[in-house]
């Protein structure tokens, strides 16, 4: 027995249709596939507060530049299928990219100025795929609760404006970052790092701990703080820093004071494999879901 696996937008919807009728609440989790423990996590906190799980595996060629890594990307379909079966999910979409983008497709989201910045600068067209994508698949599901990661955090910010701008009616739930013992966010991008890269990558996270450590001791000037991670990739020369900012959670302008709630966002190059990471600060002492409830309440 293995999950039940459906491919096209037409059972998919049917399918989500019939689990509205039938069942409580729908959940939605989309992915890119090679899932990973981060992912899993979104499933389990779906499962947890859904009655129907849909997790969808699509690797979007509309959010990858034409330089970046569409053909490479690490895609495990079978044993993407077993790990949800494992944990109980209802069903899996995994669509061809001619299903999702038909001959003759032409239409766009285009997020605004959310996506011009950060990732968005370093991506052009990164987040118009990504809204894209992510709009088609709460068209086609119709979910009442959709699960995003905090690890792509400005992913989920210009989510949210999406589904208030265009009043689409599903509720987005952002779970915390997961990581790996040593403290390296879990990306299906880490397996392109070999061993010394790997180790040079945690650079990311040692900066972000160095600004919590800093601001926990007192400091709030956010230039001072964003000095200090500076430093920490000055210190690694394996890793050139892409942008280091702290900003606020819903306008992502800088802000040149660190308060409970805002965010430092980061983005580096190691051996030639970009990483991102975040810190929502907050006071000592609380939880990753607790700072997420600062940013993303309601
Ligand atoms: P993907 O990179 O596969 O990530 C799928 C979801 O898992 C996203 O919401 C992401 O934020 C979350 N995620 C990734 N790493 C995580 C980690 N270490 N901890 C917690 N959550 C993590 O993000 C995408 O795919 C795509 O852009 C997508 C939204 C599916 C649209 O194509």
């Amino acid at each position: 027995m293995t999950i039940r696996t459906l491919t096209t937008v037409a059972e998919m919807s049917g399918f989500a249709a019939e689990a509205r009728t039938r069942a409580g609440r729908l959940g939605l989790v989309p992915t890119m596939g090679a899932l990973h423990e981060g992912h899993l996590s979104l499933v389990r906190q779906a499962k947890s507060q859904c009655q129907v799980v849909v997790v969808s595996i699509f690797v979007n060629p509309a959010q990858f530049g034409p330089a970046e890594d569409f053909a490479r990307y690490p895609r495990h379909l079978e044993n993407d299928l077993e790990r949800l079966h494992c944990l109980g999910v209802d069903a899996a979409f995994a669509p061809e990219s001619r299903e999702i983008y038909p001959p003759g497709f032409s239409n766009y989201v285009d997020p605004g100025r959310l996506a011009t910045l950060y990732e968005g600068a370093l991506r052009p067209g990164h987040f118009r795929g990504v809204a894209t994508v992510v709009l088609k698949l709460f068209n086609i599901v119709q979910p009442h609760l959709a699960f995003f990661g905090q690890k792509d955090f400005q992913q989920v910010v210009i989510l949210r404006r999406l589904v208030e701008d265009l009043n689409v009616p599903v509720r987005i739930v952002v779970g915390p970052t997961v990581r790996e013992a040593d403290g390296l966010a879990m990306s299906s991008r880490n397996a392109y790092l070999n061993a010394e890269d790997r180790q040079a990558a945690l650079v990311l996270r040692r900066s972000l701990e160095r600004a919590e450590a800093m601001t926990q001791a007192g400091e709030e000037m956010g230039e001072k703080v964003l000095e200090e991670m500076r430093g920490s990739f000055a210190a690694e020369p394996r890793a050139q820093l892409d942008y280091a900012a702290i900003v606020n959670p819903a306008s992502l302008e800088a802000v040149e004071r660190v308060a409970p709630g805002t965010v430092a966002l980061l983005a580096a190059r190691v051996g030639g494999v970009r990483l991102i990471d975040n810190l929502i600060f907050g006071a000592p002492g609380t939880s990753p879901e607790s700072r997420l409830s600062l940013v993303f309440a309601g």
